[in-house]
């Protein structure tokens, strides 16, 4: 079914899980029954690492977790400052982002979900967690489990994708890779279900702004991705450091109480954002930080990340029996619970000998796999691509991002290392000399940079050369947390760099490294080819030169809808069909429109003059350099029967000229129901690898549950009545076929 060759254990939530997570509640209750309120309040306390007072505080039962330390030596001495010294010798949660790879690093999280790729997914965090844990981590926060349909916000790269189901798969899968098959096991960390909820909705993209979302929007489109990942056994969440409807997450009772645990039946503890809690009174729901602690602790959040608001005023919130001990056990229970699940309380010391290397062969390995699988072809006029050693003897690498080890890693990198890096440059030279010449020039300091003083020289590279690669985008730090942007073109004087190069009439290649979208319609015409990388890490170089040469084809798919412009956000494919839908028909010109044209709605619809209603590329889009046929679609039945399912089944056949891997993706919608539906909703998806002419045969199926939805109650339903579903190669097929679904 997929080409993808890297094996990983088998991680799935079992029986035998809820055994162990039973065993660990018990342990919990037992040693809670010996802790005084003071070591309690100290387990929901964590603290940043390199804090002057931390030994001491250790030592006196006042800490529960440490976040951003990952000195080995000086864990393995808090560890054992926590287990040996302190009265009951309880170990730390040792908290860190370990986002998209530790010190061998992966594409950022958007990236790699346009592999579409569980299996591939879950390794890469597996091998993160690896590595974390080699040095004494045993809790990352992650994954991010926010859908978003705003490439203005910094942190779609950390985003799996604008789509729930997408969403739901892939963050699953990562919890998968961290956890794996049981938390007590060497290389196993904690994973943690964020940013809950909504935090994906900032209102115009901006950071940490705030977020209103009807309840039905909220539960269709942003939550199913936190329960898929609690189903698959994420034994954390934390919490948004967003307001929602209102109500900050951090103290959002509906949130933390009635959907966490009430409705999912959550065992798990939520951990505060970074000072959050304290953060309640700068939203203005509090007056100070003794009301933010209540606040925050009344709702449900266990940990407090960084603050100490908890720390300070739980005390006397106690003495005063403004909380219970009942409460406040309840609090600390599964904080120790998952520590015992960790298996910290017989082992909470790491030992290096019993971890490989970071970095190694392997993981290196994983990660140029991830970026050749992350790459989307975006455009491919004239099968510019793949490159061919036969008929070029010189090339042309040109752009700020075409030798930068760092800039190619991403937002998240605490622990990534830039001289870990291989870079295209680096490994085009290395595949091509000496049979092919390069010729390289920066053209721009940096991707900000307006300066046009290197463009001479990148034009005489380009020159000289057969064929143009230009390796442009965005550095690391102009996406990711807090790293919003208004205008999503390429920024400073790329763009000029593009045109001026294209002037020569080479052959024009650009490989875009970015945290987001960006909008190309400006370039777009003026090159090419595409090659749409994201940032893809330690390994880009490597991916990029095989993807380019044609050593492997490029196979991702985009996560997320490229808007043409930034006023056309937010679009999303899954998008309602409202009362005035546009048509291909539909003219989508100010310049068509008559002079003194008179006002009227007759024949109007949903879209906007200068942009029209379409993207610039749509959600599931991606090129290969073979080509894929996809015919005969057909049903098993045409009607569903509640407790049955529908065999959905497409031929599917490789007619282009080399062996490539495909994604194959099936959309529903529910044509009639009692609330209105998205025009499209994927339901599945699927990889396969075809050799040149091959062909099979494609199965999914359909069942009852995939065609559920939330109702006006809030109930998740279905109504009988007539579906339609699709199957094709992008968010935009047209071939579909009905069904009905039967009471
Ligand atoms: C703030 C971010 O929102 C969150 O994602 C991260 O895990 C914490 N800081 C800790 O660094």
């Amino acid at each position: 079914m997929t080409d993808n060759h890297i094996e990983v254990a088998a991680a799935r939530q079992q029986p035998s899980q809820d055994a162990e997570a039973s065993a660990a509640l018990e342990r919990a209750q037992t040693l809670l029954g010996r802790m005084t309120s003071a070591e309690k309040i100290g387990q929901l306390h964590q603290v940043n690492g390199g804090y002057s007072e931390l030994e001491q505080q250790i030592r006196d039962g006042n800490v529960g977790s440490v976040i951003n330390e990952v000195r080995m030596d000086t864990l393995n001495e808090l560890q054992r400052i926590a287990c040996e010294e302190s009265r009951l010798g309880i170990p730390l949660l040792i908290g860190r982002d370990v986002i998209h790879g530790f010190r061998t690093i992966f594409p950022i999280p958007l990236g790699q979900a346009a592999a579409w790729d569980t299996q591939l997914i879950e390794t890469c965090a597996r091998v993160a967690a690896i590595e974390a844990a080699s040095v004494g981590v045993n809790w990352t926060f992650a994954p991010m489990l926010d859908v978003s349909r705003d490439p203005r916000w910094g942190r779609i790269a950390e985003s799996l994708s604008e789509d729930p189901y997408l969403c739901s798969h892939l963050g699953a899968a990562m919890v998968r890779g961290f956890q794996g098959d049981d938390l007590s096991q060497p290389g196993a960390i904690a994973a943690c279900a964020k940013h809950f909820a909504g935090y994906g909705a900032v209102e115009g993209g901006i950071d940490y702004n705030t977020t209103n979302i009807p309840e039905i929007e909220l539960r269709s489109t942003y939550l199913p991705s936190f329960k898929a990942a609690l189903d698959a056994g994420a034994v954390t969440v934390m919490a948004s450091f967003t307001d929602l409807n209102g109500v900050p997450a951090t103290a959002n009772e509906f949130l933390m109480q009635q959907v966490l645990r009430k409705e999912w039946g959550f065992g798990g503890f939520v951990v505060s954002d970074w000072d959050s809690i304290v953060q309640l009174s700068v939203h203005g729901l509090t007056a100070n930080d003794a009301e933010s602690a209540l606040a925050a602790f009344d709702s449900g959040i266990n940990m407090d990340m960084n603050s100490g608001v908890y720390s300070r005023n739980l005390g006397a919130a106690l003495a005063a029996g403004a909380i219970s001990e009942t409460q406040l056990d309840a609090m600390v229970e599964p904080i120790l619970a998952t520590k015992f699940r960790l298996g910290l309380f017989e082992n909470a010391y790491c030992d290096p000998a019993s971890f490989p290397a970071a970095v190694n062969h392997d993981h290196r390995e994983l990660a140029k796999q991830a970026a050749m699988k992350s790459c989307v072809l975006l455009k491919n006029a004239n099968n510019t691509l793949p490159l061919l050693r036969e008929t070029i003897t010189s090339l042309a690498v040109i752009g700020p991002l075409a030798d930068d080890g760092y800039e190619q890693l991403g937002t998240w990198v605490f622990d990534g290392d830039a001289a870990d890096s291989i870079t295209a440059l680096a490994a085009l030279q290395t595949a091509l000399a000496p049979a092919i010449t390069i010729h390289s020039a920066r053209g721009v300091e940096n991707t900000r940079s307006h300066n046009t003083d290197g463009f001479d020289a990148a034009i005489e590279a380009a020159r000289q050369a057969d064929s143009v690669v230009m390796f442009v985008g965005e550095e690391a730090i102009l996406s990711g947390e807090a790293h919003c942007r208004a205008d999503i073109n390429l920024p400073g004087a790329q763009v000029q760099l593009i045109e001026a190069i294209s002037e020569l009439g080479k052959p024009l290649t650009l490989v875009i490294m970015a945290g987001r979208p960006l909008t190309l319609s400006n370039v777009i015409d003026k090159v090419d080819a595409i090659l749409y990388a994201w940032h893809p890490g330690t390994m880009a170089g490597p991916a990029i030169a095989d993807l380019l040469f044609g050593v492997s084809a490029p196979s991702a798919k985009l996560p997320v809808t490229f808007p043409r412009v930034v006023g056309q956000i937010p679009i999303y494919y899954g998008h309602k069909n409202t009362g005035k839908p546009p048509s291909h028909d539909t003219i989508t010109s100010m310049e068509a429109i008559d002079n003194r044209a008179p006002q009227t709605s007759l024949g109007m619809s949903a879209f906007y003059l200068d942009a029209g209603f379409t993207p610039l590329f749509p959600f599931g889009f991606g090129l290969s350099y073979s080509r894929f046929e996809y015919r005969d679609l057909s049903l098993s039945a045409a009607t569903l029967l509640p407790t049955d399912e529908i065999k959905v089944q497409v031929t599917l056949q490789n007619t282009g000229p080399c062996a490539a891997e495909e994604i194959v993706q099936l959309y529903i919608r529910d044509l009639v129901a009692s609330v209105t539906r998205p025009v499209k909703e994927l339901k599945g998806f699927q990889k396969h690898y075809l050799q040149s002419g091959a062909s099979i045969r494609v199965e999914f199926s359909l069942s009852r549950s995939d065609l559920m939805f939330c109702n006006r109650h809030m109930e998740w339903v279905t109504e009988p009545g007539d579906f339609r579903v699709w199957v094709g190669g992008c968010s935009d097929t047209e071939m579909s076929a009905d069904f009905r679904l039967e009471a």
